[in-house]
């Protein structure tokens, strides 16, 4: 009987040595301490034998397993380490190859000026505030002292949600938020998109973005606006830059005026940029109006203020030289990427 067992180990130990793989190797087991494997078949032998033999057999039988359990985990050691090895070479990274390349986003341009903006406010003592997008046609118009049928209001086409909410036409409004919930000074800055009804070409769009300024207090007057916005163009434009003042009419400001800057192409000889006349418009300001002080809580014989409200397509415009307002919306890459530029626009975000 032990000789069936002695076949077994010898066959084992021949087979064991073809095993190359922990594949093969796990067949083995299969084969051999398996179910139906050459061990378990043996079993079946015992009944067969008297009691002195049954322990002989049984014990043997225990040897053979544990023998064999042993060498295969033995193996499979050997066999783990070596595949593990092969894998480690097979995978190794050569990190002198070249990197996949991936493109990097880059700050779209009106992000850029609008920041620049906010820094050259903020430095001058300035708060940045928000205000809607979807307005109410009181904050809108009425008291920035355009009551409803006001002739004024044909100067901004409106995109009307009903007849009380729209989109708002200009940040002015936040002007009116901002009085409304301010008692004493207030010194604020308002960026944020605009919306008038309007056929899209290289200098409109039915989308904009605006600065609105605000200052309020007791003393304040127009040489104050004069010097805040010749501080501001220097900052933005370069100090060689000519600011021209000029006056105009919006509801909202008394005396109101509009604010240009010299070409900074032809330096304020003429040229087709600037239609001949050597200087850009850029912003419209003036006192603020009694009326709509007084709307909003403000006593116009203790308070006075001052405000402005520019494009900051128009300046990034002037800026980059960019011909067409519609590029800054319609995300050409090619647009976008001059921004990202060394020397350009170039920022991380
Ligand atoms: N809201 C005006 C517009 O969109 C611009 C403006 C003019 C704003 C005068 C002001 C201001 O704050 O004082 O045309």
């Amino acid at each position: 009987m032990n000789e069936k067992v002695k076949d077994i180990k010898n066959k084992f130990e021949s087979d064991l040595k073809n095993v190359k793989n922990t594949k093969e190797l796990n067949e083995l087991r299969v084969e051999y301490l398996g179910k139906k494997g050459y061990i378990q078949k043996l079993n079946p032998l015992i009944k067969d034998l008297s009691n002195e033999e049954k322990k002989e057999f049984g014990k043997s039988l225990n040897d053979i397993k544990n023998f064999i359990s042993k060498e295969l985990e033995e193996l499979k050691m050997k066999l783990d380490k070596k595949e593990l090895e092969e894998k480690l070479v097979s995978e190794k990274i050569d990190t002198s190859l070249p990197a996949t390349k991936f493109s990097k986003g880059s700050i779209h341009p009106l992000t850029k000026v609008r920041r620049e903006i906010e820094e050259i406010f903020i430095s001058m003592g300035y708060d940045v505030v928000e205000g809607p997008e979807v307005e109410f046609d009181l904050y809108n118009f009425e008291k920035l002292n355009l009551p409803k049928n006001h002739p004024a209001r044909d100067m901004q086409d409106t995109f009307y949600v009903n007849d009380e909410v729209l989109l708002r036409t200009h940040t002015s409004p936040v002007q009116v938020r901002t009085l409304e919930k301010s008692e004493g000074d207030i010194r604020i800055i308002c960026p944020g998109k605009t919306y008038r009804r309007d056929s899209d070409d290289p200098t409109h769009s039915h989308q904009f973005t605006q600065v609105e300024g605000l200052v309020v207090s007791k003393d304040v007057s127009l040489s104050h606006l004069k010097g805040t916005l010749e501080e501001f163009a220097k900052k933005m434009f370069g100090d060689s830059v000519k600011v021209r003042f000029r006056p105009n009419y919006f509801p909202f400001t008394e005396p109101s005026i509009e604010v240009d800057i010299s070409c900074f192409k032809c330096k304020g000889e003429g040229c087709s940029f600037c239609s001949k006349t050597g200087f850009i418009e850029i912003l419209g300001a003036g006192m603020v109006h009694p009326n709509v002080l007084k709307m909003s809580g403000y006593d116009p014989e203790v308070y006075r203020g001052f405000a402005f409200g520019m494009g900051i397509e128009r300046v990034a415009m002037i800026r980059h030289e960019i011909n067409d307002i519609r590029d800054f919306y319609t995300n050409d890459i090619r647009f976008l990427n001059q921004f990202n530029r060394k020397g350009g626009l170039e920022d991380e975000a």
